[in-house]
C-alpha cells in the first residue's frame, strides 16, 4: 500500500485529516506544508472558468492543472478528481484513470457516488488504482439548487449502505458533502477507513475545503465555507503599489534596469 495511503489511514480517530484543493503549482506549494490530501478538483470549473457546472470540465483541464499542481507537491498525497462522463463504464473508467496517473504522476483519483458506480471502482481498485470516494452532494450528477443530504429516512439509509459498500469495495477515504450531522457522525463510525467532511459538520475524520474559498479569492456564500483570511485585501495592496510607483515613476529604478 502507498506510504502516504497508510499514514491517511493511521490518522482516523487519532487526528484531523487535512485537505485542500489547489490547481496549479504556487497554491499547491502552500497547500502541501498544511494538507495530508491535495485534491485537484473539478470545482477549478466554477472557480476559474465560471462554468454553471461541474459537468462542463474536461479531463485535458484536469490533466493540464494537476501537471502543475504535481511540480509542487511533495509531501501530500495528490487525488484529482475525474471528470464527469469519464467513468461511464469500466473500461472508459480504467482508459482515463491511467491516462491522469500516467501524465500527472498523481496517486489516486476521485470518482462521485455510491452504487450506481460501484462496478467502476471495484474494477479500478483490481487494477491497482487508488481512489477516494465522494457520497452526498454529488455536483457533478446533482439537478437544481443543491440541497443537503439524509434528511429522510430513505436518503440515511442509501448513504450508509453506499459508504459501507464503498469500504468493502477498496476505496481508501470518503468525501462526505453536505450530509446531516447525526447522519455523517454514524458513517464516519461505522466505517474503518476515514471520511472527509464538507458541510458534514465536526464528527468527520478530516475536513476539505476549496482553498481559494477560504482565503477568500473567490467569492462565495456557501453556508460551509469559512473565510480565514482576506487574500484580496493583501493582492490589491500590492497591485495598487506598484500601479502607483510606476505613475510616479518610483518604480523602476536603476536596480531594477539593465
Ligand atoms: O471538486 C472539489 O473541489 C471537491 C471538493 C470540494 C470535495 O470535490
Amino acid at each position: 500500500m502507498n506510504e502516504k495511503i497508510k499514514k491517511i489511514l493511521n490518522k482516523k480517530i487519532k487526528s484531523k485529516i487535512i485537505c485542500l484543493t489547489a490547481y496549479s503549482k504556487n497554491v499547491a506549494e502552500q497547500v502541501d506544508k498544511y494538507a495530508d490530501i491535495t485534491l485537484v478538483g473539478d470545482s477549478l470549473g466554477s472557480v476559474l472558468y465560471n462554468y454553471k457546472s461541474t459537468r462542463s470540465v474536461s479531463l485535458t483541464e484536469m490533466i493540464n492543472h494537476s501537471k502543475s499542481v504535481r511540480l509542487a507537491v511533495k509531501k501530500s498525497l495528490m487525488v484529482v478528481d475525474m471528470p464527469y462522463n469519464t467513468y461511464n463504464s469500466n473500461n472508459s473508467a480504467l482508459k482515463n484513470a491511467k491516462k491522469i496517473i500516467k501524465d500527472t504522476k498523481c496517486d489516486a483519483v476521485k470518482l462521485e457516488g455510491g452504487k450506481k458506480i460501484i462496478k467502476q471502482i471495484q474494477f479500478l481498485v483490481k487494477n491497482k488504482i487508488n481512489v477516494m470516494g465522494h457520497l452526498g452532494l454529488l455536483p457533478q450528477t446533482a439537478k437544481g439548487k443543491f440541497k443537503s443530504k439524509g434528511k429522510t429516512n430513505k436518503e440515511k439509509k442509501q448513504l450508509s449502505n453506499d459508504a459501507i459498500l464503498l469500504e468493502k469495495s477498496g476505496v481508501f477515504a470518503i468525501v462526505l458533502e453536505c450530509i446531516k450531522p447525526s447522519v455523517a457522525k454514524q458513517i464516519t463510525q461505522q466505517l474503518k477507513i476515514p471520511t472527509i467532511g464538507i458541510g458534514s459538520s465536526v464528527h468527520c475524520d478530516g475536513q476539505v475545503l476549496v482553498t481559494d474559498d477560504l482565503i477568500g479569492l473567490n467569492d462565495t456564500n456557501i453556508r460551509f465555507v469559512k473565510k480565514f483570511v482576506n487574500i484580496k485585501k493583501y493582492l490589491n495592496l500590492g497591485l495598487r503599489k506598484f500601479a502607483s510607483e510606476v505613475k510616479s515613476k518610483k518604480y523602476p529604478q536603476k536596480k531594477h534596469s539593465y
